[in-house]
């Protein structure tokens, strides 16, 4: 059941060419230019005019929102807030005609997504679920909603999970663009030839996962990390940074680049590895200058970078190459070598990776 594959959790990082493309089968069609979501035709026009969007979530899924906060904002001009559900549900919410609530969650049973959806649907607002598991509680309990149709995900750790929900986030936010007018044509069909070439290039990445292995043979031992990235791709910094911490143990946090000389740049020395996701888009001179003031104290770096991009790979202790895209669409791309070396450094820890202590797949208790 494992496919050949040592952990379900490397299954699934590996399957993701194929729930990407699963999620998107029928959905978006760059030939046509068309983005149609069924869950959510009858709420669009109505998205099209929201005056604010929450998104509500745990964990990872939260980290899904806050890549869709930039979606959102800079494709379809919208206010976006993205909350702990746990915290949302405990305060008294502010909650006004034409808000959206948008739950975000892979099994759709989160004890606390699910409050903070209850509480956000008595205070009136229009209320969506982005959910992975179909008929869960979640997606039971929301007006409407897209599935991510990731596949069941086993291994504790999200990952395809978390693709999905970004493919869903990008869709539903070009959909939403193209029906405010707030991209132009040309801008939409970019954006919609970039999405439809994810798989392939997810895939490309996956062929990097030898080389991934040996980085990570370096950096077993290591006690902490920091993981930095501006603009879209500093949730990626954070979900990098969760992903290490829970399936091998290790201490890591994700940051804002821009944010580190505001403390954690005291953390730094020759024992302190740090990821940068540096790819080419319009953070990327402050990015490399972040990765300078790295070098400069001796850290460790490990960079994400694009293809080619010989200024950074000859600055960085390890550079790791992937495919250039649109900006808006990175996330879904410099994910997957940072799932990759988390899974490899756990492995080589000699950690439970499927079942890491403490953890469990669905959390329905508060
Ligand atoms: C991280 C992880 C958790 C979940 C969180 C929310 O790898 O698995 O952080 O993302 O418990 O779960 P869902 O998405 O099911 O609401």
């Amino acid at each position: 059941e494992k496919g050949g594959f040592e952990h379900f959790m490397l299954k699934e990082i590996f399957e993701q060419p194929k729930s990407i493309g699963d999620c998107m089968r029928g959905r978006l069609n760059a030939e046509t230019a068309h983005i149609q979501l069924g869950g959510l035709i009858n709420h669009l026009e109505k998205l099209a005019k929201a005056k604010r969007i929450v998104f509500v979530a745990c964990g990872t899924s939260w980290h899904a929102g806050l890549v869709g906060e930039y979606l959102f904002e800079e494709l379809a001009r919208i206010n976006v807030e993205v909350e702990y559900a746990s915290e949302f549900r405990y305060r008294n919410p502010i909650i006004k005609e034409g808000d959206f609530v948008i739950a975000i969650s892979q099994s759709g049973e989160t004890a606390d997504t699910l409050a903070a959806l209850e509480l956000a649907k008595q205070k009136g607002a229009t209320i969506l679920g982005i959910c992975n598991v179909v008929g869960s509680s979640i997606a039971r309990l929301t007006d409407a909603g897209v599935y991510t149709h990731a596949g069941p995900e086993i291994g504790v750790a999200s990952t395809k999970a978390f693709t999905a929900q970004v493919t869903v986030l990008a869709m539903i936010a070009i959909a939403t663009a193209k029906a405010k007018g707030t991209i132009d044509e040309g801008e939409y069909r970019r954006l919609l030839s970039e999405m439809a070439a994810v798989p392939q290039k997810v895939e490309e990445i996956l062929k990097l996962d030898a080389d991934i292995k040996d980085i990570s043979k370096l950096f077993t031992f290591a006690s902490n990390f920091i993981f930095l990235g501006r603009g879209i791709n500093f949730p990626v910094a954070l979900e990098g940074a969760l992903k290490l911490k829970e399936i091998s143990y290790i201490h890591a946090e994700g940051y804002p680049a821009a944010e580190m000389k505001h403390g954690p740049i005291a953390l730094i020395d020759e024992d302190m590895p740090v990821v940068f996701i540096a790819t080419k888009d319009s953070s990327y001179e402050k990015v490399v200058s972040n990765i300078q003031e790295v070098k400069a104290r001796k850290g460790r770096v490990i960079a994400i970078i694009n293809h080619g991009d010989t200024e950074v790979k000859n600055m960085v202790d390890f550079a790791i190459e992937i495919p250039t895209s649109h900006e808006m669409i990175t996330p879904l791309l410099a994910s997957i070598p940072l799932q990759l070396l988390s899974y490899h450094i756990a492995v080589l820890r000699g950690r439970n990776v499927d079942q890491p202590r403490n953890l469990a797949k669905s959390v329905t208790v508060e």
